[in-house]
């Protein structure tokens, strides 16, 4: 299967918003990660749905929607008309996570779980074959441009591991400290997308960056 980049737009200059979108329509990306923040489940406050409402005005590509906030599921129907195409809950945000799940899926949008560093993946056992993504926190959420959690690659492996194991079809998708140095193993160690934002967006040239992100695999 083809490895996907997701750059985050938490990283991008929000004063240049259009800018920004039309570099990524031109650019090898496949999605536009957007993340949702309540200041509840994290300690930060960023974009609310309306927020997903502007990019995909002029984004050509799918919307990759992260709520890192509590209650989800009271939310699901004003992503869906904003324009998700992908939703991403917390595990550790769900006290029914199996209905939320399936009320994502009721809206036509696809699902993902998301899962904290401490949280262990084999706790998605019985809706591994449920969702579309797992979704893993190699940072603790809240901030772009934090350290990289090495435990990552061993998570990574367990994933994999229990998807196969349920027969499940879901991709696996690493969110935090990405970087051109870690992205080649992580694709190797069973990753499928790439979120990315202080990397792509820090750098002068975002393209490149992406660019090489994306040829990581193959030419490792
Ligand atoms: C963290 C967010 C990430 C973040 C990634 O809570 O979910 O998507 O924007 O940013 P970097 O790549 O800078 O860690
Ligand atoms: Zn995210």
């Amino acid at each position: 299967m083809k490895k996907i980049i997701a750059p985050s737009l938490l990283s991008a200059d929000l004063a240049f918003l259009y800018r920004e979108i039309e570099m990524l329509n031109e650019s090898e990306s496949d999605w536009f990660h957007i993340d949702i923040m309540d200041s509840s489940f994290v300690s930060n406050i960023s974009f609310g749905a309306l927020f997903t409402k502007y990019v995909k005005k002029y984004a050509s590509k799918p919307m990759d929607v992260h709520l890192m906030i509590l209650h989800p599921e009271l939310y699901i129907e004003q992503f869906k008309e904003c324009g998700a195409d992908h939703l991403h809950i917390h595990y550790e945000a769900c006290i029914h996570l199996n209905r939320t799940i399936f009320s994502i899926k009721k809206y036509g949008m696809k699902v993902g779980v998301a899962v904290n560093p401490h949280t262990p993946v084999i706790l998605l056992k019985d809706i591994i074959k449920d969702i579309d993504f797992v979704l893993i926190m190699s940072v603790n959420p809240g901030f772009s441009g934090q350290k990289f959690i090495s435990q990552t690659y061993q998570k990574l492996k367990d994933t994999k591991d229990l998807i196969l194991k349920k027969d499940s079809s879901a991709l696996i998708e690493v969110d935090g400290g990405v970087n051109l140095e870690n992205a080649s193993l992580l694709f190797k160690n069973g990753a499928d997308i790439l979120v990315a934002g202080t990397t792509i967006f820090s750098n002068s040239n975002p393209k490149k960056i992406i660019h090489k992100m994306k040829s990581s695999f193959e030419n490792k």
